[in-house]
């Protein structure tokens, strides 16, 4: 809820605004730490703004892949981006972080922060970041946190640059939590629903708006809040969506016993615009780089608080759990120990549209298969070197059709586009055994059922 202070500050923000869009032709050049999914898309997106960035990184063979051409993540829209303003001098890439610093007018920090083995959030990369920025301010500049940091983190954070930094002046630190989702991030970067800023600065609040002009004129909400404020709300809106997959996760299980539909349930529920029609889907679980370890990291503060946030630790419960679910059905499908049998895994992103494979469920499945001695052939579109990596023991096909060659059972875990049109009379004539697990509910069971498959999917009808 807006308290007079925020809306105060809410009207000063939108005068800046339309003053900055009268006066904002003046390009800013902008040093960027840390090159993965958030720090190379907010790059190259700031650059296509017309700014000169500095995408800066510590891992040297990244930026001397990004200097050959080649992006270390598949993202959608983003090579073409990348090239463009590589090519036409507002992009650089470099290790020289230190020299990018003392180069540019704003910072902005989008190096990782992984849980640690006790799920806090790992701080030790951007701490080292804001020494460095700290021992090489050279005059007036602000910096923007992207990276997810628990509250209390930035005021650090300021603490830390201010030690190394020998000057008088005031460091400005401000807090602009991303809100993208991988696959559609440059999208989401250039038409954002919302845009958050933690910072009782004028000087930060100026910049911002200089560097995002050419997102001001596209009414988008700005919302202004204290720093904490900013860094719960990212938080709280990935532990809230996270609280609604494993809602819909569980309804579905529930679906599979009471004979409802999930399907049509999540269609009615999603009618009520007080629930709305989004993140409905039931599935094998939430992966990916922000649910599983932010989730996490809330919890841990909130222990440290002395808080109690039952919700949230449920959600993280049903997820775990979710995998157990998915290998239940398995073993129910085949009626026999999957020792020895081969199963085909279509997927091993933790979503369509990206190669990230950090807390996949088909990694989790991977795993579970293996325990139990059964062979895997998988497939992905675009995850399947991230994943050898990891398990470069099973076996990896160059298509769905190669994977469901022969194989005992088949079971689908990311709902990539392609598999929408697996032609299901081919997957019975490849397969040795009719089994299909479909934990994303693309097939339909009608067809499936038709075609002779013996088949399970999350909570959608099986009539
Ligand atoms: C998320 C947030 O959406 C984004 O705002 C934040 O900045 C980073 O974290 P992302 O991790 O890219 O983005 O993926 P998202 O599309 O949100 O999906 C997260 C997980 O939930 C995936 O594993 C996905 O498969 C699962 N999911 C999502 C479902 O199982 N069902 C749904 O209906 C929606």
């Amino acid at each position: 809820m807006f308290t007079k202070k925020n809306i105060f500050y809410f009207f000063i923000f939108l005068s800046l605004l339309s003053e900055t869009r009268l006066q904002a032709e003046s390009n800013h050049k902008i040093a960027v730490i840390g090159t993965g999914y958030v720090g190379l898309v907010a790059g190259a997106c700031l650059a296509d703004f017309g700014h000169i960035v500095m995408c800066c990184d510590i891992d040297t063979k990244k930026i001397e892949m990004l200097n050959e051409g080649h992006l270390p993540i598949y993202e959608i829209g983003l090579q073409e981006i990348v090239d463009r303003n590589f090519q036409e001098k507002r992009l650089i890439f470099t290790s020289n972080i230190p020299e990018a610093i003392r180069l540019c007018d704003s910072v902005f920090i989008c190096v990782g922060t992984p849980s640690d083995d006790a799920g806090k959030a790992d701080l030790r990369a951007i701490y080292a970041a804001c020494k460095t920025i700290g021992e090489n301010i050279n005059g007036p500049k602000v910096i923007f946190v992207r990276s997810t940091v628990p509250p209390g983190t930035v005021k650090k954070l300021t603490e830390i640059i201010q030690l190394n930094y020998q000057g008088n002046e005031e460091v400005i630190v401000a807090f602009t939590p991303e809100f993208l989702r991988e696959g559609v991030s440059v999208k989401d970067f250039c038409h954002p629903e919302r845009v958050v800023i933690g910072t009782h600065s004028e000087a930060a609040k100026k910049t911002f708006c200089e560097i995002f002009h050419k997102q001001y004129s596209k009414n988008i909400p700005f919302l202004l809040t204290s720093i904490e404020s900013a860094e719960t709300i990212k938080y709280a809106s990935n532990a809230f969506l996270a609280v609604k997959v494993s809602f819909i996760n569980e309804m579905s299980n529930f679906c599979d016993l009471s004979g409802a539909d999930i399907v049509e349930v999540a269609a009615g529920m999603g009618l009520d615009s007080r629930i709305g029609s989004q993140f409905l889907k039931p599935g094998p679980g939430y992966g990916g780089s922000c649910f599983p370890k932010d989730t996490l990291a809330i919890l841990n503060e909130a222990n440290v608080l002395g808080v109690d946030l039952k919700v949230i630790q449920g959600a993280v419960d049903a997820n775990e759990a979710q995998m157990s679910i998915v290998m239940n059905k398995l073993r129910r499908l085949l009626q026999e120990p999957l020792q020895g049998k081969t199963i085909a895994i279509l997927g091993l992103a933790f979503k369509s549209n990206t190669d990230d494979v950090r807390y996949s469920p088909a990694l989790k499945l991977i795993n579970s298969l293996i325990l139990e001695g059964a062979k895997i052939k998988a497939y992905d579109p675009e995850a399947m070197k991230n994943t050898e990596k990891q398990y470069p023991e099973i076996t990896y096909t160059s298509s769905w059709k190669e994977a469901a060659q022969n194989a005992d059972a088949m079971v689908l875990t990311t709902d990539w586009e392609e598999f929408f049109t697996i032609d299901l009379p081919e997957l019975y004539q490849l397969m040795k055994a009719p089994f299909v697990l479909d934990t994303r509910n693309i097939f339909s069971p009608e067809e499936l059922k038709q075609e002779g498959f013996i088949f399970d999917n999350m909570g959608h009808q099986k009539r």
